[in-house]
Parts: structure tokens; C-alpha cells; sequence
């Protein structure tokens, strides 16, 4: 089947979350499976094109808007498994940031900016003759492109028999802006109603794309049940539970070509189930790079995360010195996001030296390190549509200790402290206190029952999240669709 994947990240481009990750590895699996699946982004000015190979595809490429039309250019790179078609529009994607400015504030024409990337990459797909099966969107950002295909009219083009699939992987962030939009993206405002665009006298991307494609997905089963509810849904219940059949929960998977530790390039040793010595070398190195006290009999908990509040990382704030001072383990933090937070975790180290490393800012290699030479993982998150990086720690052998909820209690199962069964520590409620008692679980795991640490280490590394069986997953999808 031919496919066109239409998302704001992808790795290894351009990444702020798990978003990038998804779309760097399904296209490529999906081809693997004989699908000629590609992939369409904007070029925001933070892509390296000369690292990526990225060439110039089409000078000029004409996109008409509802009330204007945009001319932009078009670049394309081969080097990663599948053709990836960057939209060059400086006036848009020319800036500091992807979504928001340094101040973590969204900028002011995110609408327009994706309103015409999501109408630009159907352009691109008839300008080239591409004639997708399934134009497959992802989260608000190109949300659109699922009213474009049902309400602009397609035929005589190579998208006259495409199907729409939209993906929602954070139904927390909709995209709901001033109705001017709908003259830009050329809606007819007899569409501005609560049945489709309409949310509170705003627009609402989000909701469009869930009533306007012919199949909604999110990224785990159980993220599918929650939202549907009226809590966790956020407003969008009635339109998911209206879908009936056609609203799915597909499990992400992992790219082992880039997180295994077996073959990782970023941890300073690699190392197998079989043989852990490297393990502990990335321990010592974790330690050494954080400040902390160098001792491979100390458990250190790791953190990776963005700092919002979906990760649920506040509940540290009244617990974290309790922690290391109650109790005999370390604790290492990387992450951005809310000011805060990053005020709370970068002061930590100074006020616990040699038991609390932080580093505030996003780098992928100290990611790398924190799962390889951590002992346990923790994402305490409020909610979790999918979550990716409890799959990782599993097979980084870094035990996950996570909030049961949507994806992460779909991937990780709960140790059993009478036979040494499960993958990972889970937590019921989303409190500080809660989450203060399973790390002493854990560390009373780590200390007393040594051996059920490494059979919950040994049960992770075993587990297969490859992306095969969710791309096994999504084709049948397709395929009914058709
Ligand atoms: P989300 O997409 O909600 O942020 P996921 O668990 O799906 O959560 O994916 C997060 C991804 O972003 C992981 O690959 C994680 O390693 C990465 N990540 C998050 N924050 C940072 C950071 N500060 N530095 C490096 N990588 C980060
Ligand atoms: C979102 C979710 C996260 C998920 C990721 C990829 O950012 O917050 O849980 O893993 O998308 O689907």
C-alpha cells in the first residue's frame, strides 16, 4: 500500500517528544512489509540538512489556502529507510522553537502554521503523482489534513481514492484557536458547527481530525478506554465513543536499531542480558557524570522526561530529600519544560551532593546513559497515552517503576513479591505518597531480595516491543479501510 505520513517530528530530525520516535520508526518498519510509506514534516530552521542529506525536491510548489494562496519550496532525504519530504516555508517554520518560543509560550499563529503545513503536504502528494491509500495524520498538528481530504474536493488528483487515518498521541493538546481559521484554511463556516470544527466559539484541530477521518487511533489499548471517558477524554468522549469500531488503541513499539544496549553507541559500554558487565561500567559512569558517589551498591533511579504536568514529576517536590535522606539510593534527573520544575530539579544537586544529579535541557546521549546506567526508571505520570520510555528501561535492564496508567500499564507488569514474576513497580495512585512507598518497595527489593531484582531485570530484557507487530497492526487497519 502506498502511504503518507503527515507529523510535526520524526526522528532523527527533529525530536521534542515521543511523537518523533513513532514516526521515525513505523514508516520504516511498514516498508519492510513491502508498503511504500512516506513521510511528510515541516523544515523548521533546528534541521540540519547537510547531517540529514536533505536536498532541495521542488523550488516552487504553489498551495492554495482558502483565502490566499502560500508558495513554498520542497526538500527530501533518502537516508533513513524512507523518503522524507521536509515543507520549506521560512515566514512559518524559520524560528527558534517548534510549538512555543524560549518562554515556553505557544506562538501566536500556530494555526496558520499548521493549517498550511498539513494543506501543503497533500499538495506535495499531487504535485508528485503519490497516490496514497491512507494519508495518515498525527496529533493536532496535522489534524487537518483529515477535514481537507473530506472536505476539499480531490478528485482528478492522486488523492481521489486516499482514506484518512488520524492518530492521537496526547489528547491533552487539541490545538483550539480564534475561528479566523476557517477562512485561511477555506472551511465553509455552514462546517463552524459542535458536530465538526466548533469547540466554545473557537476551533478545535483536534476534534476536526477525530470527525473527520474514516479511522481514529491512539497510541495503547487501555489510552483508548480512558478517553473515552468524560474525565480523561477532555471534551472528546462523545466523538471517540461515536466512532464505535473506528477508534483503536494500537500499541507503539521501539526502534532496537537505536535503543538497545547491545548495539547503543551512545552509553560508554554495551551489554546483553547475558553478560552485564557493561552494565555496571555505565553505572560508574552515571555516577562519575553526575556528581554522585561513586558505588555500585547504591540504586540509582533515573528520570527522562519533559517537565510538564502530564509526568506527574511535581509529586517529587515534597518528597525528593525525604528520599535520599530516609532512604539509601540515588537519584538522577534530565528534563525541560515547566519553569518550576526546572528551578526545583537544577537547585536539588546543591542541596543533596553525591546523592542527586540534575541536568536541565534536552540531550539525547545523557538520555542514553541514564537508561543504560540506572538501576530503576520512574514516570510517575498522571496519564500516559503510550509511553516509551519505561519500553526502553525494560530492555536496558533498568526496572520501570511506574503510575498504572494507559500505556504504562499495558507494558509493564506488576512484580510479584512472593514468586519474583513481573517486569516493573506499579503504583495505584497518583500521589507523592504513593509514589514515596513503591521507591521503597523497590529498595527494599534491590537490598532484600536480590534475587528477585535480577529475575524482574531478566523478565524486561526478555520482552519483544519491536515495532513489527504494531506496523502488523496498523496495516490491517489500512487494509479494511480499503
Ligand atoms: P512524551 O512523548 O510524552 O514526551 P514518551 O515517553 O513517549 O513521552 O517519549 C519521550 C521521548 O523523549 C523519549 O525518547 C525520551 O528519551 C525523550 N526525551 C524527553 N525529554 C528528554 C530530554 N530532556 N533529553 C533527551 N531526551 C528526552
Ligand atoms: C505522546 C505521549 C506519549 C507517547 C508519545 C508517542 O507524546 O505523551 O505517551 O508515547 O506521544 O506516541
Amino acid at each position: 500500500m502506498k502511504i503518507a505520513m503527515i507529523a510535526s517530528e520524526c526522528t532523527p530530525f527533529i525530536k521534542t517528544g515521543g511523537l518523533a520516535d513513532v514516526i521515525g520508526a513505523l514508516p520504516k518498519t511498514l516498508n519492510n512489509f513491502n508498503n511504500k510509506t512516506i513521510v511528510i514534516l515541516p523544515l523548521y530552521s533546528q534541521i540540519d540538512i547537510y547531517k540529514h542529506n536533505i536536498n532541495l525536491f521542488y523550488e516552487s510548489m504553489c498551495v492554495h489556502m482558502g483565502n490566499k494562496e502560500e508558495w513554498c519550496s520542497v526538500y527530501k532525504s533518502t537516508k533513513y529507510g524512507f523518503d522524507a519530504y521536509f515543507i520549506d516555508f521560512k515566514a512559518f517554520f524559520g524560528r527558534n522553537g517548534l510549538y512555543n518560543d524560549e518562554n515556553n509560550e505557544d506562538f501566536n499563529d500556530n494555526s496558520y502554521r499548521f493549517a498550511f503545513f498539513s494543506r501543503a503536504a497533500m499538495q506535495l502528494c499531487v504535485d508528485m503523482g503519490f497516490e496514497a491509500d491512507i494519508l495518515h495524520a498525527h496529533d493536532w498538528q496535522s489534524a487537518f489534513v483529515m477535514p481537507f481530504l473530506k472536505l476539499w474536493d480531490w478528485q482528478n488528483t492522486s488523492l481521489n481514492k486516499s482514506k484518512g487515518v488520524f492518530t492521537i498521541h496526547n489528547i491533552a493538546y487539541q490545538g483550539v484557536y480564534s475561528s479566523d481559521i476557517m477562512d485561511y484554511a477555506g472551511f465553509w463556516w455552514n462546517h463552524f458547527n459542535s458536530e465538526e470544527f466548533e469547540d466554545n466559539g473557537r476551533v478545535n484541530f483536534l476534534k476536526s481530525g477525530i470527525i473527520f477521518s474514516d479511522l481514529t487511533t491512539t497510541v495503547s489499548p487501555t489510552y483508548a478506554f480512558e478517553t473515552k471517558s468524560s474525565f480523561e477524554g477532555r471534551g472528546m468522549g462523545p466523538y471517540l465513543n461515536n466512532k464505535k469500531e473506528n477508534y483503536v488503541g494500537i500499541l507503539n513499539g521501539v526502534d532496537y536499531s537505536i535503543w538497545n544496549p547491545e548495539i547503543d553507541k551512545l552509553i560508554p559500554a554495551n551489554y546483553s542480558q547475558h553478560n552485564l558487565s557493561g552494565k555496571k561500567i555505565c553505572k560508574t559512569e552515571l555516577q562519575k557524570r553526575f556528581g554522585l558517589e561513586v558505588n555500585p551498591d547504591i540504586p540509582i533511579f533515573g528520570i527522562v522526561s519533559r517537565f510538564a504536568s502530564q509526568k506527574g514529576l511535581d509529586l517529587f517536590i515534597p518528597i525528593a530529600k525525604r528520599l535520599v535522606n530516609e532512604m539509601k539510593l540515588q537519584l538522577v534527573v534530565l528534563g525541560s519544560g515547566d519553569k518550576g520544575l526546572e528551578r526545583f530539579f537544577g537547585e536539588l544537586p546543591g542541596q543533596e551532593p553525591l546523592k542527586i544529579g540534575s541536568y536541565i535541557g534536552y540531550n539525547e546521549e545523557l538520555s542514553h546513559l541514564i537508561e543504560a546506567g540506572s538501576d530503576f526508571f520512574l514516570m510517575p505520570s498522571r496519564y500516559e497515552p503510550c509511553g516509551l520510555n519505561q519500553i526502553y528501561s525494560l530492555k536496558y535492564g533498568t526496572i520501570p517503576i511506574v503510575n498504572a496508567v494507559g500505556g504504562l500499564n499495558d507494558t509493564i507488569e506488576q512484580y510479584n513479591e512472593f514468586d519474583g514474576t513481573g517486569t516493573g513497580l506499579k503504583f495505584y495512585t497518583c500521589d507523592s505518597q504513593s509514589l514515596f512507598n513503591t521507591i521503597g518497595w523497590a529498595v527494599s527489593t534491590f537490598f532484600d531480595r536480590k534475587h528477585h531484582f535480577e529475575m524482574l531485570r531478566k523478565s524486561g530484557m526478555d520482552k519483544d516491543f519491536s515495532w513489527d507487530r504494531s506496523a502488523q497492526e496498523y496495516m490491517k487497519f489500512y487494509k479494511k479501510l480499503k
